[in-house]
């Protein structure tokens, strides 16, 4: 039902400089696997094949990564470290990908409206691959895109955020019609200290209906001067329906030092069997989806 999934992927990732001068944010790895491929992997697991990633300058080994390597290929065929390359492989077999320009970084509704081209008319999924998310059994997608089919209208991630952080985050607020999910009915992008209508943050995972695209274009400039998505959906939620859903698992802030760090040690705790004398990288095999 969901068949796609948008990655904006353009941003400047300042909050990351001098490692994002020149490669982006999204391809750095958590342990050995850059940030952007954990996202591709939630979005097969979620039964989604087609992968549309919006770039900017500077990302093309964002395209790279998801395309055969054939010198490497050879080079390394026979040997131990081909290994290495099982996930990878599995993912470039399984998913397709398709990319498209953000020629101006006017914030991330502009970088969905940018992927208009590639989505079309049909509802379709959002990931933000600095925002890591896990969950033992269901990944947060997976969630999502069970509710959208009870649901059928726009669904948003959030989670509870300590008062001090709240003015790092788009915040929502509403009628919660279950524990975990509210009938959003106000929005607000980077509140100041005290304005907050609550203290549940919107991260980076969303299925959207196509509806996004025309709300989008008529949204006027936002907190910093960019195109905010979260203005756009209070539009939707105002006239039709926007819901948020508390998700359950682990997310990880990639786009700032602290969270990388702290993904980075439950990665490494987590994939890796530590043996008396070497660790063993241990892999899931994703399934292919239907
Ligand atoms: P962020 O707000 O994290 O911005 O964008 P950023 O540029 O990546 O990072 P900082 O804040 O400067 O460190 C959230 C997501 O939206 C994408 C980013 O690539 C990131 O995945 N984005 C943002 C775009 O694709 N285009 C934009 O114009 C803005």
């Amino acid at each position: 039902m969901i068949k796609k999934c948008l990655f904006p992927a353009a941003g400047y990732g300042t909050r990351f400089l001098p490692a994002t001068k020149s490669m982006p944010k999204e391809m750095m790895p958590v342990v050995n696997k850059p940030l952007i491929e954990y996202g591709v992997e939630e979005a097969i697991k979620a039964g989604i094949n087609n992968m549309c990633i919006v770039m900017g300058r500077g990302k093309h080994s964002i395209m790279d990564h998801f395309d055969k390597n054939y010198e490497l290929e050879h080079q390394i065929s026979g040997t131990n470290k081909e290994e290495l390359l099982v996930d990878i492989r599995e993912v470039i077999d399984i998913a397709n990908f398709t990319y498209i320009r953000q020629h101006e970084i006017k914030g991330l509704g502009h970088a969905v409206l940018t992927g208009q081209e590639l989505i079309g008319d049909e509802p379709f999924a959002v990931i933000l691959s600095d925002d890591l998310c896990v969950n033992e059994r269901e990944s947060v997608l997976e969630q999502m895109v069970a509710l959208y089919k009870q649901f059928r209208c726009s669904i948003i991630a959030v989670q509870e955020v300590p008062e001090d952080e709240i003015c790092k985050y788009g915040i929502i607020s509403g009628e919660m019609i279950r524990d975990d999910l509210y009938c959003v009915n106000e929005m607000i992008e980077k509140p100041e200290r005290g304005s907050a209508p609550s203290n549940l943050a919107i991260v980076g995972r969303y299925i959207l209906t196509p509806d996004i695209f025309g709300l989008i274009e008529c949204t006027k400039l936002g907190t910093g001067g960019e195109i905010q998505l979260t203005d756009s959906l209070l539009k939707q939620a105002r006239y039709g329906c926007v819901l948020a859903y508390k998700f359950k698992g682990k997310r990880f802030d990639c786009g700032g030092v602290e969270g990388y760090v702290q993904a980075t040690n439950y990665f490494f705790e987590k994939l890796y069997l530590k043996g008396e004398k070497k660790l063993k990288l241990l892999r899931k095999p994703l399934l292919k989806a239907t």
